[in-house]
This record gives C-alpha cells, sequence and structure tokens, in this order.
C-alpha cells in the first residue's frame, strides 16, 4: 500500500510546487510587467502622457538626476519658491506633458495634477479609497511600520480616533511648558558659545537638537533620556530608508541579505528594544501599585488606551505594543522635521530682515515682558505668528509636502477621467 501511495503523493508534489512556481511566476509578471503597461496604456488613451519610464526603475533616475542638477549650487539669493528647486521634475514635466501628466516611481505610476479643484475634489471625495502606496509602505517598514502616516483605510481611520486627544486645546496647552524649558536651555548653550567667541552658528542643527528634545519630552516625559537615544538611531534609519526606492526596485529584493537590509534591521531591533524598556518600566510601575496609570506623555496614552480595550475585551481593530511602537515612532518623525524646518526657516529670514526682526522683537517685549513666554501670551503675538505662517509654508515645500502623494485602493472617475 504505502509503495502505490508513493507516485500519487510525488504527482500531488509537483503538481504543488509547479502549481505555486506558476502563481508566484505570474503574480511577478503581473505586478512588474502587465499591470504597469495596462495603467500606461490606459492613461495613454486619455491623453495623459509622461517620460518614458525605465524597466523596474521607472523615472527614478530622472528625478535623482534633475534633483541633483536644481540642488548642486547655492540659492542665489533666498526666494520663497522654493518648487524649482526641490521638485524640479515636476515643473519640467508639467510643461512639456501638460496639467495632468504621469512618471514611474519605479513600477508605481505617480499620476500628476495640477489643477487645484481637481485635487480638492479628489482629496475631499476620494479620501476614503486614497492612502499610502506599496512602495511607500514597504520602504518605511522597518521605520515608522504600521503608524498613522503609513495606515490606509479603516486602520487609519481607527489609528487616527486613539491618537486624536494627544492634540486637543488642554493637551497641546501641557506641552508649552516642554517647550519653554526646551528652549531656554538652548538660548543658554548659544549664549555660552558667544561669550566663548564663537560668532558663527549653524542653526538649523541646534533648531534639530530642540525640536527633538522637545518630542521626546511630549512622548516620553520622565524617559526622555532614552528618548533621545531613540531619536539618533531614528535619525540614522530615516536617512537609510529614504533610499528604499532604489533597493526597492529588483524582485524580492527586500528578503536578500544585503548589506542595506541587514543595517536597517539591526537598527530597527536597537529602536525597539529601548522602546520596550521604557514601555516595560512603565508596565512595572502598575503592577507593583507605584503608579496607576501609564503616564500622561503620548506613549503613557497609548499605553492607558491598550489596556482599556482589553478590559472592554474590544476584539476589534487591537492595537497592540507593535503599533504603539510604531505610533511612537512616527510622532518622531512627523514632529521634530517639520518643526525643526519651519524655526531654522523663520529664523534665516529674521536675520535678513533687520527691520522684521526689531518689529517681531518688540512685539515680543511688549507682551510677554520680563514674563517666561506661556501659551497664554500666544494670541496676542500677531506679528510672530504671521512670521510663522511664512515659514509653515516654506517647510511644507522643503519637506518636499506641496507634492502631496495618495495612492487610490481602487479605480475612481474624475471630470471624466479615469484614475
Ligand atoms: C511645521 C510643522 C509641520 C508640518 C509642515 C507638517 C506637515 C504634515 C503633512 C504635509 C502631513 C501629511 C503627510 C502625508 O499624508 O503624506 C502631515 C501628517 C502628519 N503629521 Fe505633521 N507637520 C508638522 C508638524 C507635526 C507635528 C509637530 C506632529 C506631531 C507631534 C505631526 C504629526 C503628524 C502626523 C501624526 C501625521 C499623519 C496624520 C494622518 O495621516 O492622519 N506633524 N504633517
Amino acid at each position: 500500500m504505502p509503495i502505490m501511495l508513493l507516485p500519487l503523493l510525488t504527482t500531488l508534489a509537483l503538481l504543488t510546487t509547479s502549481f505555486f512556481i506558476f502563481s508566484l511566476l505570474y503574480d511577478t509578471l503581473s505586478c512588474y510587467l502587465f499591470t504597469p503597461r495596462r495603467i500606461k496604456q490606459k492613461m495613454a488613451k486619455q491623453g495623459v502622457h509622461g517620460p518614458k519610464p525605465r524597466p523596474l526603475l521607472g523615472n527614478i533616475l530622472d528625478v535623482a538626476s534633475l534633483l541633483s542638477k536644481s540642488t548642486s549650487s547655492d540659492m542665489p539669493s533666498i526666494s520663497h519658491d522654493l518648487v524649482p528647486r526641490l521638485l524640479p521634475h515636476f515643473l519640467a514635466w508639467s510643461s512639456q506633458f501638460g496639467k495632468r501628466f504621469i512618471f514611474w516611481n519605479g513600477i508605481e505610476p505617480r499620476m500628476c495634477l495640477t489643477e487645484t479643484d481637481l485635487i480638492k475634489e479628489l482629496l475631499s471625495k476620494y479620501s476614503a479609497v486614497s492612502g499610502k502606496s506599496w512602495l511607500q509602505q514597504q520602504g518605511s517598514k522597518h521605520f515608522i511600520g504600521r503608524g498613522l502616516l503609513m495606515a490606509n483605510g479603516q486602520n487609519w481611520f481607527h489609528q487616527r480616533h486613539i491618537v486624536a486627544p494627544a492634540f486637543v486645546g488642554d493637551r497641546l496647552k501641557s506641552y508649552a511648558g516642554y517647550m519653554v524649558e526646551c528652549t531656554k536651555e538652548m538660548l543658554e548653550s548659544l549664549e555660552k558659545e558667544v561669550k566663548s567667541g564663537r560668532s558663527e552658528f549653524e542653526i538649523g542643527e541646534y533648531m534639530t537638537r530642540l525640536t527633538a528634545d522637545i518630542i521626546s519630552r511630549t512622548e516620553f516625559e520622565s524617559s526622555f533620556e532614552k528618548g533621545k537615544q531613540i531619536f539618533h538611531l531614528l535619525t540614522v534609519l530615516q536617512h537609510l530608508c529614504a533610499q528604499a526606492s532604489r533597493h526597492l526596485c529588483l524582485p524580492g529584493s527586500r528578503f536578500f541579505p544585503s548589506k542595506y537590509n541587514r543595517e536597517i534591521k539591526a537598527l530597527k531591533g536597537k529602536v525597539e528594544e529601548l522602546l520596550m524598556e521604557i514601555i516595560q518600566s512603565r508596565r512595572d510601575c502598575v503592577e507593583i501599585g507605584r503608579s496607576s496609570s501609564y503616564g500622561n506623555d503620548l506613549l503613557g496614552m497609548l499605553l492607558n488606551e491598550m489596556q482599556k480595550k482589553k478590559l472592554d475585551g474590544n476584539n476589534g481593530l487591537s492595537l497592540n505594543l507593535q503599533i504603539i511602537m510604531d505610533e511612537c515612532k512616527t510622532f518622531f518623525f512627523a514632529g521634530h522635521e517639520t518643526t525643526a524646518l519651519l524655526l531654522t526657516w523663520t529664523v534665516m529670514l529674521l536675520a535678513t530682515n533687520p527691520t522684521w526682526q526689531n518689529k517681531v522683537r518688540a512685539e515680543v517685549m511688549a507682551v510677554c515682558g520680563s514674563e517666561t513666554p506661556s501659551f497664554h501670551h500666544l494670541s496676542k503675538l500677531s506679528l510672530v505668528s504671521s512670521y510663522q505662517v511664512l515659514g509653515y509654508r516654506s517647510s511644507l515645500d522643503l519637506r518636499g509636502a506641496c507634492s502631496l502623494v495618495n495612492i487610490l485602493s481602487r479605480n475612481v472617475t474624475l471630470w471624466n477621467a479615469w484614475l
């Protein structure tokens, strides 16, 4: 009997293996060849064209070459028009191919819309079906993982709901104390340097350290020294993950034990080890009764929420430790570089406009006098606020966010165009 079964089992094993290989081959071809070709043809039929993509790489090299040209030298003068410098491909291709064009980030199409009404309609009407692409999610998998910035659909809705209390008025007010404290420390260290005879400063570095300190304190309160170590590792990880498009072009390359992949995994491991140490020490405090909650900072808020869900027996979309760690990393990333750029740009504008510098200084002196600036002074600082708005707009540009990348999870028709 076992002798009769053997050929049958061998045939079955062969059939399963060939089916597996065939479906893998089909999926790879479909993903890397058939689907991009189908999208390209469909767009071309509607009159939407773009630069010719290279196999696997798409237009990544074209973007890199245009960018290296536009940023090869310093800006001749300070200008708020940063798009030609930071997004030269958008300008070049929109003038060549028109108001709607398509280019390729590897095998992923990027449909570019420049008409404001169309963009508004897309963002308002189809926000539920738009989100982050596979390449974006894969590229930041070991960095911010499945945190809010990379979540789509129901997960995004669920995670957004959980972190929303971190941004309500009273909580924001409570962060003001940390902001003042960290800024004071930074100003004191600057003053010391000036007194010791130094006259030139790379102000961006100071602002980066300042915003990292603030985020460390708002996220991890008492454990903020460890937060700073996490910040350092995350910065290195962020730079490595920014090169992901190039490293993910080859099919299956994310599984290769390359130097790049090994470095990223090792850094991710270190970051999560530190985060787990903070989480564990808070759990211990609650378990031995030294504390009744996990804390009032962002991490504490997320841990309290997870505990509440467990007690409620909520089996829906769960908030597990991995999501909590991803959310902490997301806030680090989303909240620190953006604000550092905003502050650096604002200081640079003030430094180059002595008249406005004097006006802003006079306003601060009139409103705060000898008091330490606090949350309730903010509404009275109208000149400072308008300067911040200018800086905010530029920090959006500097971050490249004037190009919003959203991927549609299903096809939609917008103004008779199929996307
Ligand atoms: C000048 C400062 C800032 C600028 C210019 C800025 C800009 C942006 C932009 C453009 C997005 C959308 C990104 C996308 O979907 O691809 C975004 C999302 C986000 N930002 Fe900021 N941001 C700033 C400050 C902050 C701060 C201080 C925090 C938190 C501490 C923060 C947390 C987030 C989060 C969590 C998201 C994801 C929101 C979601 O998907 O629902 N941001 N930010």
